[in-house]
């Protein structure tokens, strides 16, 4: 056995010492995050995004909109009486990379979907200050006039899959027709892309049919956020046991 006085008088060996005890530390608390169910809740709802959510989302980190804005609703009463239940972590587990952000600027992003209308988005998004006057957000008209570059899609898809978001071949196969049928409400194909993506929404976002902007596909992944998981049936207490 060493003795307590050598070690303290020996610097080296305390330092090596020291390192093996938070070493151990270190792994008992990070290791079991790797494997442990509880890590990411199971939840009802969550799916991959659809090739126009995900195309959104490109564009919504192209643009730096995550300079700005958070995608994470803390656990603070302020926060989810504001924004809505806090963020979970399955509800980040397709994002690569994910866009929880440090900075709020504007507002947390998370739980968007559904609180304006597609032409609340459109206006906002040209310039905000025609729907919001103090806003110091930049605007993005140009999101408007350039068209999506739609066969890029497939190899987004594809690279998401390399990183493991569960992308099937039947949805990579129709990247393209889906991108075009999510703009399309009478689109023949809508069921099997409904069941390939439950829960999307599917209609015209920019209101301009004639052309599938940047806009649409932005404006798209706004208006899902947030509405995937099923909070009815989400229990808080049994990813506590
Ligand atoms: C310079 C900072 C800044 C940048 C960059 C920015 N925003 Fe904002 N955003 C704000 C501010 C401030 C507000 C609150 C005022 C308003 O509604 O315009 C806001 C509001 C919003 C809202 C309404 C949120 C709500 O709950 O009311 C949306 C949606 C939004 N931004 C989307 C975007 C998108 C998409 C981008 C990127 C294309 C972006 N923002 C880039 C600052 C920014």
């Amino acid at each position: 056995m060493i003795s307590h006085k050598k070690i303290e008088k020996n610097s080296i060996l305390m330092l090596i010492l020291v390192l093996i005890v938070v070493s151990i530390g270190g792994i008992v608390e990070i290791a079991p995050l790797f494997y442990l169910e509880s890590t990411i809740e199971k939840v009802k709802g969550m799916r991959p995004y659809s090739p126009l959510e995900l195309a959104g989302r490109d564009i919504y980190i192209r643009e730096g909109c995550y300079n700005c804005h958070s995608q994470m609703v803390r656990p603070l009463r302020d926060e989810a009486e504001r924004y809505g239940h806090y963020s979970l972590a399955a509800e980040s587990m397709y994002d690569h990379p994910f866009q929880w952000g440090s900075k709020r600027t504007g507002p947390d992003l998370a739980r968007v979907g559904g609180r304006y209308s597609d032409e609340w988005h459109v206006t906002h998004m040209k310039n905000p200050r025609d729907v919001v006057p103090e806003s110091v957000m930049p605007g993005y008209p140009f999101l408007a006039t350039t068209p999506l570059r739609v066969p890029d899609i497939r190899k987004t898809l594809e690279a998401n899959r390399a990183v493991g978001v569960p992308y099937t071949d039947e949805m990579i196969e129709n990247a393209v027709l889906d991108l075009r049928i999510q703009v399309n409400p009478d689109a023949d194909e809508i069921d099997a892309f409904m069941e390939r993506y439950p829960k999307a929404q599917v209609r015209d976002f920019d209101g301009n049919p004639a052309m599938l902007s940047e806009l649409d596909a932005m404006i798209a992944y706004l208006q899902m956020l947030g509405t995937l998981v099923d909070f009815t049936s989400y229990d808080v207490d049994a990813n506590k046991r």
